[in-house]
C-alpha cells in the first residue's frame, strides 16, 4: 500500500530534541492510543511512529528519517499509512501508567483519554521530559536518571511508591529493559493479565506481511497482533533479553551479538 501525502498543519517544540507534528489527516479521527503510523519522510525514508494524539506524532531526532522529519516546516508533506496494530484497551477503574524515554508518546495520548490514573513518567534528564500537559487529568510522579527532576533513578524505581495491585489497570511502554521489569514484578505479583504493554521493533512493512517485527517464541507479530500485548502474552518472550535488527539478527542487550 503506497502511503498517503498529508500536509504538517503544525509544529511544537516539545524539547531541543522532541517535535510533535500535528497532521492534515481527517481519517485519523478515532485512532486508538497505541497504535501506530508508518511515516515515509521525502529522501529519507518509511519508519514506524506512535500516533501521540489521534493526528499527531511527537517524535525524537534519532536516525536518519526522524532527523529529516524535524528539518520540515509547517505546510510541507509527508506520507503516511494506518492507523496501524492493536491499540490499548481502556478498562473501568483506576489506572497505572508507566513510560520510560519517549514511550511518553502514546501513554501521554492515553493519559488524554482516562479520568482516574497515576502516572510514572521517566526520562534520562529534565530536559527531556516532553509532554507531561497531557498529564493533567491525574496523578504524575516523575523520575531523572540525573536528579535533575524528580526522584533519581529510572522509571520503575517509582514502582516502590505505588502498589501496582491496587489499579485495575496497567500500562506501559518504553525501552525493553523497562517492560521486562514491569513484566516481572506483575508476574511477582499475580496481576500479568491486568498489564497492556506497547512493544517496539523493527518494522519494514507494518501490515503482518514481512515477518521482520516477530517476537519469539510465539513468532507473533508485533505490527499486526501488536504492538499493545497484555502481560500473560508476552510474558515468556524475549523482551528485555534481545531484538532484532534489520537484517533478522539477533541483538542481544549488553551489545553482545550471538548471530540468528
Ligand atoms: S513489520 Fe512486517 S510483519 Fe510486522
Amino acid at each position: 500500500m503506497l502511503p498517503k501525502m498529508v500536509e504538517i498543519k503544525e509544529i511544537i517544540e516539545e524539547s531541543r530534541d522532541v517535535k510533535t507534528f500535528v497532521l492534515d489527516a481527517p481519517w485519523l479521527r478515532g485512532s486508538l492510543p497505541g497504535q501506530f503510523l508508518m511515516v515515509w519522510v521525502p529522501d529519507a525514508g518509511e519508519r514506524p511512529m506512535s500516533l501521540s494524539s489521534e493526528n499527531s506524532i511527537s517524535v525524537k531526532r534519532v536516525g536518519r528519517v526522524s532527523s529529516k522529519l524535524h528539518e520540515l516546516e509547517e505546510g510541507e508533506l509527508i506520507g503516511i499509512r494506518g492507523p496501524y496494530g492493536r491499540g490499548f484497551e481502556i478498562t473501568e477503574g483506576q489506572s497505572l501508567l508507566i513510560s520510560g524515554g519517549m514511550g511518553v508518546a502514546p501513554i501521554s495520548f492515553l493519559a488524554e483519554k482516562l479520568d482516574d490514573f497515576v502516572a510514572l513518567v521517566g526520562a534520562r534528564t529534565g530536559d527531556e521530559l516532553v509532554l507531561l500537559r497531557k498529564f493533567s487529568r491525574g496523578e504524575i510522579l516523575i523520575s531523572t536518571e540525573d536528579g535533575s527532576e524528580g526522584r533519581r533513578g529510572v522509571v520503575t524505581d517509582l514502582l516502590e511508591e505505588v502498589d501496582p495491585r491496587d489499579f485495575s489497570s496497567i500500562y506501559a511502554c518504553g525501552p525493553d529493559g523497562m517492560l521486562r521489569r514491569v513484566l516481572d514484578l506483575a508476574k511477582e505479583l499475580n496481576i500479568l493479565e491486568r498489564l497492556q504493554l506497547s512493544v517496539e521493533r523493527y518494522f519494514k512493512c507494518g501490515i503482518g506481511v514481512c515477518g521482520s517485527c516477530v517476537l519469539d517464541p510465539s513468532g507473533v507479530r508485533v505490527c499486526k497482533e501488536g504492538p499493545v500485548f497484555r502481560g500473560n502474552e508476552v510474558f515468556e518472550s524475549e523482551i528485555g533479553r534481545y531484538r532484532r535488527d534489520a537484517s533478522g539478527r539477533r541483538i542481544w542487550y549488553g551489545g553482545d551479538s550471538k548471530g540468528i
